[in-house]
């Protein structure tokens, strides 16, 4: 008999019984998962927890906050923030095919997230042995049922460690689905923009600015994907849509007519879909009203954009992401 208190209570029990008196580390992404799993871990064990949330300067407006703020005052977690923003955008730079950023957000995102466990690691010493993980049943059916154990090792070691430390994962979503999972993460008290969030890739709007990613283009994107988020909310449509990706057209430079003159500016793409899992999605026929105050919006209010575009591809054939 399924409820949302039982499941917390069983997986509290779980975990107390498998970290003991031990000492675990979360990261966190910002995303649904690691948040409610981060929150359960939290309840059962309290201080004996560390979570840690690597800023890569990818983030949509207002998530890192949502994060260091409310994520923090709903379960009162310890919480080492890694603003690493600059070193991502280094990394970044010159860099405009898609599978190269990905690749370079990825690799980087480990080095600065094995970075700071061990720096942990340092400050709280050796009992640190657990990693917490919010794999779903989903994600467990697809990998072959097998728990695992995590390696760091020893190529950016700070000094003074053991070559490779060894963590035991600790996975308190395993038998959940999302859905599931959403309804655990609001009975722990977890903010609704948390728990009601939207997918969003780990590479976040480093995927989602077709060109070299910079420090303004971010900018750029964050506001017109606020503006866009805002008023899809207002009307009433974050259900209907399953996610609506807003892409940054850097490379592209498209003519407008702004007061007295001629101006060059950058395209926005909406690509809103629905969908049920992400596999398969169609474009949403959402009201012309909505898009047109968007659009609006968008050129008003967010300089060097100067057109809006809808995109209106199924998938398959396009991706729900540009890239
Ligand atoms: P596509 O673009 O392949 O996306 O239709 C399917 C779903 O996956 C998300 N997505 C990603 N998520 N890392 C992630 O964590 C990624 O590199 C990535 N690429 C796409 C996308 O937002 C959609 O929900």
């Amino acid at each position: 008999n399924w409820t949302t208190g039982s499941v917390i209570e069983e997986q509290v029990e779980a975990i107390r019984a498998q970290v003991g008196d031990k000492r675990a580390i979360c990261g966190l992404s910002g995303g649904v998962d690691s948040a409610v799993a981060a929150a359960l871990v939290q309840k059962a064990i309290g201080s004996q927890l560390t979570c840690v949330y690597v800023d890569h300067g990818l983030m949509r407006k207002g998530e890192t906050e949502q994060v260091e703020k409310d994520f923090v005052a709903a379960t009162g977690a310890n919480l080492k923030v890694v603003d690493a923003s600059e070193r991502f955008l280094t990394a970044l730079a010159g860099v405009s095919d898609p599978e190269t950023k990905r690749k370079i957000i990825g690799r980087e995102f480990i080095r600065v997230f094995e970075q700071a466990q061990l720096e942990i690691l340092q400050e709280e010493g050796p009992e640190v042995a657990f990693l917490v993980q919010g794999t779903l049943y989903p994600d467990v059916v697809e990998s072959g049922g097998g728990t695992g154990t995590a390696n760091i090792k020893s190529h950016h070691n700070v000094g003074g460690l053991p070559e490779d430390i060894e963590f035991e994962l600790v996975e308190p979503l395993r038998q959940l689905f999302k859905d599931e999972v959403r309804m655990v993460g609001q009975e722990l008290g977890l903010p609704d923009e948390i728990v009601q969030r939207q997918p969003f890739p780990g590479p976040g709007l480093g995927i989602r600015i077709v060109g070299e990613v910079t420090k303004d283009r971010l900018d750029l994107l964050r506001e017109a994907d606020a503006i866009a988020r805002e008023e899809l909310t207002v009307a009433g449509l974050d259900r209907e849509i399953w996610q609506c990706p807003v892409v940054l057209l850097a490379d592209v430079r498209s003519v407008g007519v702004q007061g007295d003159g001629r101006t060059y500016g950058h395209p926005i793409v909406l690509r809103p879909v629905s969908s049920e899992d992400a596999m398969t999605a169609d474009w949403t026929r959402m009201p012309y009203d909505v898009l047109a105050k968007i659009s609006t919006r968008i050129t008003n209010e967010v300089a060097d954009v100067n057109r809006v575009v809808l995109d209106v591809t199924s998938k398959p054939p396009g991706t729900i992401e540009w890239e």
